[in-house]
């Protein structure tokens, strides 16, 4: 898979406490990478990367402010990376709405430190710059956004992650264009991800998990708005595949990528809510939702990606349906409450496994090569 490409290679991954990071990295080490982590701390109790044990299995995990310029530069020469995941941000809209200038300088420094850091980086680095699909100018269209759309964002986050997209573009035409330049990267936009292990406030599974092991109902905001929901397993496919072929292909330096799910995947608040509701063991009677109609904050209700270009240039497409996406999910998390606590690595594990061999029976081309 993905060629051995990461096999005893140094990777760092920013953010590898969070959700996706502690995934990231699980698979990274099933590939035999030497995995470093740059963080800020744990981000969430329970935390995945805690309840996974990661902090014994990686090489080093660095902590420190990814604003901070000195720490990012000292923490990649030491690391001296084969490869770079860049996903450290502050990842909920709705707290950069309470928080903006801290989203922004988050998610836009931590970019431009990174690539200045790798600028003094004097061997070859593949960087895969995670933004989100919330980078574009969002008019709630219909088709999906294809990567030459427009970039905008009505919110401070949307805004963040379109100008972490500005800056990288900025610093790979000024800094790394050369045909043989030692330094690649490709930015990487997905979004609305589920699966187990996720704790942050203010995303609809976490929260529903939250309240469902309390004992409360959730409250729904939105109950049927329209998300583009994928495992959190798909873009990561999709980041570990881009870093491979940026890897092999100059011709892919400065691109942008979308990961998302097949378009029929669009389903409401209530549907996966409903799907994730059948894999909880509800004391009988016991109330599963609570919808207020109240509108906190302006967030838009439907957003699609166009993958034709990672399914072309990456021979990249998704695995799951919409169902075994929330089965997967839903099973995690009551084995995590109703089962047992302590096996959750190797139960994790099996679901990643599950994933690939899935992939490969459907014969999704980057399970093979
Ligand atoms: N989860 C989603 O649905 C989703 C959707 C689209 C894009 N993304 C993007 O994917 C990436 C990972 O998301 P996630 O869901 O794992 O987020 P998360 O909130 O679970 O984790 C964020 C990580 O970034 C670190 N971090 C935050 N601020 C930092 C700082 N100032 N300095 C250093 N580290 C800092 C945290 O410690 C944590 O490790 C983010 O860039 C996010 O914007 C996520």
């Amino acid at each position: 898979m993905f060629e051995n490409t990461y096999q005893n290679k140094r990777v760092l991954v920013t953010g590898h406490t969070g959700f996706k990071g502690a995934w990231l990295i699980t698979w990274l080490l099933e590939l035999g990478a030497e995995v470093h982590g740059l963080a800020n701390g744990i981000p969430t109790l329970p935390s995945l990367y805690e309840v996974l044990g990661l902090a014994d299995r990686i090489k080093q995990h660095h902590e420190g402010d990814v604003r901070d310029l000195d720490f990012v530069k000292k923490t990649v020469a030491a690391v001296r990376p084969d490869f770079i995941f860049h996903l450290a941000a502050q990842a909920i809209v709705k707290k950069s709405l309470e928080n903006p200038l801290d989203t922004l300088t988050t998610n836009l420094l931590g970019h431009a430190h990174l690539l200045e850091a790798v600028r003094e980086l004097d061997q070859p680095c593949v960087m895969v710059m995670v933004t989100s699909d919330k980078c574009y100018d969002n008019r709630e269209q219909a088709e999906g956004y294809a990567e030459v759309d427009p970039l905008g964002g009505g919110d401070p986050y949307s805004a963040s992650k379109a100008a972490a997209e500005i800056v990288v573009q900025a610093w790979q035409r000024s800094f790394f264009s050369d045909k043989n330049s030692p330094v690649r990267i490709a930015t990487a936009r997905a979004g609305n991800v589920i699966g187990g292990g996720d704790w942050a406030e203010g995303r609809i599974v976490p929260d529903c998990i939250r309240a469902w092991s309390e004992g409360k109902p959730v409250h729904l905001r939105k109950p049927n708005a329209t998300r583009p929901w994928q495992h959190v397993l798909e873009p990561l496919s999709g980041y570990l595949r881009l870093g491979q072929m940026l890897a092999q292909h100059s011709e892919l330096n400065g691109e942008a990528f979308n990961f998302g799910p097949q378009a029929a995947q669009n389903c409401t608040v209530l549907d996966l809510l409903t799907t994730l509701a059948g894999h909880w063991h509800f004391d009988d009677g016991a109330p599963k939702f609570k919808v207020d109609e109240i509108r906190s904050f302006q967030e838009a209700e439907l957003l699609r990606l166009n993958c034709e270009k990672a399914a072309g240039l990456l021979a990249w497409q998704p695995v799951l349906h919409f169902e075994e996406a929330a089965a997967l999910t839903g099973k995690w998390y009551h084995h995590f409450y109703q089962k047992a606590k302590q096996d959750m690595a190797d139960y994790t594990l099996r679901q990643l496994q599950f994933f690939l061999k899935t992939a490969t029976e459907r014969g999704v081309e980057w399970a093979f090569r």
